[in-house]
Order: structure tokens, then C-alpha cells, then sequence
């Protein structure tokens, strides 16, 4: 019998979809629904990236490209990791790729063998066990439940270095919106700075999503002998409302840089001209849109994090980024809505949006089964009809 390779039988199909299909089946059956499931900012970039694409297209060349990126597309990135105090790199130390995943994908082909070890903190974003599941490396899950704020602690890390060759390090958080301080990066970058052989991915693609005035903050700033083993991870997906241009970005060590050029040569070739230009346009153009709704969010998590409160039982530590929040509702389990036992996180997401039309993605997703996420990026007036049929839920369990 013909077999697909090994691998396939490691990868899945994400599980954020999964729920997302569901919602979007029970739509197209007439229900009414909330979608708090997919990470998507849902809203559009400004006119002048659609004005840039137009120029482009007037202007296509029709040929193939850089297998880095266009210049002035590693020029805006250059510009905008100096904005966001990453300066001193070059056009050597970056490289780009169809949206973080590819990139992090590259980036995993790139830095690990089959049985290497990646280590990351649990909950993490569901892409990066499958990554590590497709290049068949190890994962190394370190447990940062809601009692801990759902952050690593520079001992947990310590002990979980030894043996391990890739670090990766999501900050702000997806799924928990989770932003690191200064001070706990500066612990972290010291712990990091005694354990030489190990690489350190930064998927920072949340970076200019922070509120409350904490700052984005990074180890090389902290310690800046770890530039030779940071790569930051970017992409214009979240903060410029742009998920579906497919534009990521990597800045680390040349080598590294390099190896992506190589995967890029061998997979991709480049990024289409008038996707160059719509990025390069997001970049280096007028900021209000993303700055806009960074505010605009800051007061939908208030709202979801008001609505939470006042649920008796759920723990939900503060998210001061991104655009999601992750309370850990056990307290539901053992519990029944209208006769529907719920014994964990995906029953309960099962029963929500069966009895009150509002998705959520399980925290098993995650990685973390006592929690859920809610992405909460919908119209305001659709959120605060989703936070009252979730209060509503809660107050109906038996
Ligand atoms: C933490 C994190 N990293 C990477 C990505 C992938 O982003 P992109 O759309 O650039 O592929 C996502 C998307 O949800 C994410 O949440």
C-alpha cells in the first residue's frame, strides 16, 4: 500500500480551526453566533497600503524576486525593529517568509536535528508543538498554570535549559495575552546568558499590542551578549490588521538569516511584489490605524476582564497585551447546563456554543486544560452580547 511519510502521521490540523468550523457550520444552519475563537484583528489597514499595492501592481515586473526580501522590505523591518529598541542590525541579519508560521517553521528545519529538544512554556500557541512534531523534535513543556500568572519563572527555566537546544519565548502571549516586565525579562536574560548553547526564539509578533504603558521589552536589551543567539520573529498579521498578505519577518545572528534564505530559495523563492509593497506600506506609513486599535482593545480586555470578575470561581490573571484573555473556568467542571454534564474545557466549549451560540477554543488546545481563550477582536456591541450569553452560562450551572 502507498504511504504518506512518517511525519504526516505527527502533524494535525489546528485545533483553533476546528472550533472556528464548527461556528461558522452552525451560522450557515441560521444560529446566531458569537465568534470569540480565531486570533484575528479584524480590522482592515489604512488606505494608503491599498494606494502602495495599486503603484505596485502598475509597476509589476512579473519576475522573480530576492530570496530575502526585497530591499526596501528589509529596510522598513530594519526600521521598525530599531522603533521598537532592537537597533544595530544590518540587511544580513534579516530575512522574511510568508507570516511567522512559515517563518518559525524555517526556523525549527533550520536550528533542530530530529530528537533535539525545544522547550516552551505551557500555555503555548497550539503551531508550535506541530511544528515540533513535524520536524520531529522533542518538546520540553514547562507548566506556567494561572496560580503563576501564567509566566515562566527564571528557576523554571534554569532547570529546564540543560539538554535543550532551542528556547521559544512568546511574548505578549497568545493564548493568554500575558506581557513579560522589564524586570522579569531581565531575570529571564540572566538565566539565559548561563546557558550558552542554547538558541532563543523571541516569537514577538505581538510586540506594539501592549498596553497599560508596560513597554515591550526584550532580552538583547537586557543582556546584550545574547544577540548572537536571539532571533526575534515578527509579522505585519496582527498589528497592522494584515493576516492574510502572509508577511513575516526573522533578525538574528547572519547564519541564521542565511539558513533562511536557503529554505526560501528551496520553498518559496519570494514574496510577491505587491505583497512586498502593501508590507513595506504598513511599515513605514502613517501608524494611526494600529495605534488606533491597540487603545480600542485595551478597553474590550477591561470589559472582558470586568464581565470575568464577577463570575464567582474563575481566575483570570490580567492580559496586558495582544487580544486575548484565558481564565481558567474549572471551577465549572462536575458541574451540568440544562441537563449537559461538563467534566472540562471542551465540554464546556461544546455546551457554550450549543446553548448560547458563543465559541471559544478549549485550553486544551493550549496545552492547558483548565482554561479557555477568548479572542476578543468582534464589533463591541457583538462582544458585549458574547460576555452577557457567557455570564448567562455560568449563572445557569448546576
Ligand atoms: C504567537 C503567534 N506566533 C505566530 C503566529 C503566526 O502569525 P502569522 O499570521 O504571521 O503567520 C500567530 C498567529 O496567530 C501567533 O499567535
Amino acid at each position: 500500500m502507498l504511504k504518506l511519510a512518517e511525519r504526516m502521521g505527527r502533524a494535525k490540523p489546528s485545533a483553533i480551526m476546528a472550533v472556528a468550523e464548527k461556528a461558522k457550520q452552525l451560522k450557515a444552519e441560521g444560529r446566531d453566533i458569537v465568534s470569540f475563537s480565531i486570533g484575528v484583528p479584524n480590522f482592515l489597514p489604512g488606505e494608503h497600503v491599498y494606494a502602495a499595492v495599486r503603484e505596485a501592481l502598475a509597476k509589476d515586473s512579473g519576475q522573480y524576486g530576492s530570496n530575502r526580501g526585497a530591499d526596501a522590505l528589509l529596510d522598513a523591518y530594519l526600521h521598525h525593529l530599531e522603533e521598537a529598541g532592537l537597533a544595530g542590525y544590518t540587511r544580513k541579519n534579516v530575512a522574511t517568509g510568508i507570516g511567522a508560521k512559515h517563518v518559525l517553521y524555517n526556523l525549527a528545519e533550520a536550528l533542530l536535528n530530529p530528537g533535539d529538544t525545544i522547550a516552551f512554556s505551557v500555555p503555548y500557541w497550539t503551531t508550535y508543538v506541530d511544528i515540533a512534531d513535524i520536524v520531529g523534535a522533542k518538546t520540553k513543556l514547562l507548566p506556567c498554570p494561572a496560580e503563576q500568572n501564567y509566566k515562566l519563572t527564571p528557576a523554571q527555566l534554569d532547570a529546564a535549559l540543560p539538554g535543550t537546544k532551542v528556547f521559544l519565548f512568546n511574548n505578549p502571549s497568545n493564548p493568554t495575552g500575558m506581557v513579560y516586565t522589564k524586570d522579569e525579562i531581565a531575570a529571564l536574560a540572566e538565566v539565559l546568558v548561563r546557558h550558552p548553547d542554547v538558541w532563543i526564539i523571541c516569537d514577538d509578533i505581538y510586540n506594539r499590542m501592549v498596553f497599560d504603558g508596560i513597554g515591550y521589552h526584550n532580552f538583547i536589551n537586557a543582556r546584550p551578549e545574547l544577540r548572537d543567539r536571539v532571533i526575534h520573529v515578527d509579522s505585519i498579521s496582527k498589528t497592522y490588521g494584515m493576516p492574510g498578505w502572509r508577511v513575516g519577518f526573522i533578525a538574528g545572528p547572519e547564519v541564521v538569516a542565511q539558513a533562511m534564505v536557503t529554505m526560501n530559495s528551496n520553498h518559496i523563492t519570494n514574496i510577491p511584489e505587491m505583497v512586498t509593497a502593501a508590507a513595506v506600506a504598513a511599515l513605514t506609513g502613517p501608524q494611526d490605524v494600529p495605534q488606533q486599535k491597540n487603545l480600542e482593545f485595551q478597553g474590550k480586555r477591561d470589559q472582558v476582564l470586568a464581565m470575568l470578575d464577577a463570575i464567582p470561581g474563575v481566575k483570570c490573571p490580567r492580559p496586558q497585551g495582544a487580544f486575548y484573555v484565558f481564565p481558567d473556568i474549572s471551577c465549572a467542571f462536575g458541574k451540568s447546563h440544562e441537563g449537559v454534564r461538563i467534566d472540562s474545557d471542551i465540554d464546556f466549549c461544546n455546551a457554550l456554543l450549543q446553548a448560547k451560540g458563543v465559541a471559544c477554543v478549549p485550553g486544551s488546545a493550549f496545552g492547558e486544560p483548565k482554561g479557555l481563550r477568548i479572542s476578543y477582536t468582534c464589533p463591541t456591541a457583538q462582544l458585549a452580547d458574547g460576555l452577557r450569553r457567557f455570564a448567562e452560562f455560568f449563572a445557569e450551572l448546576k
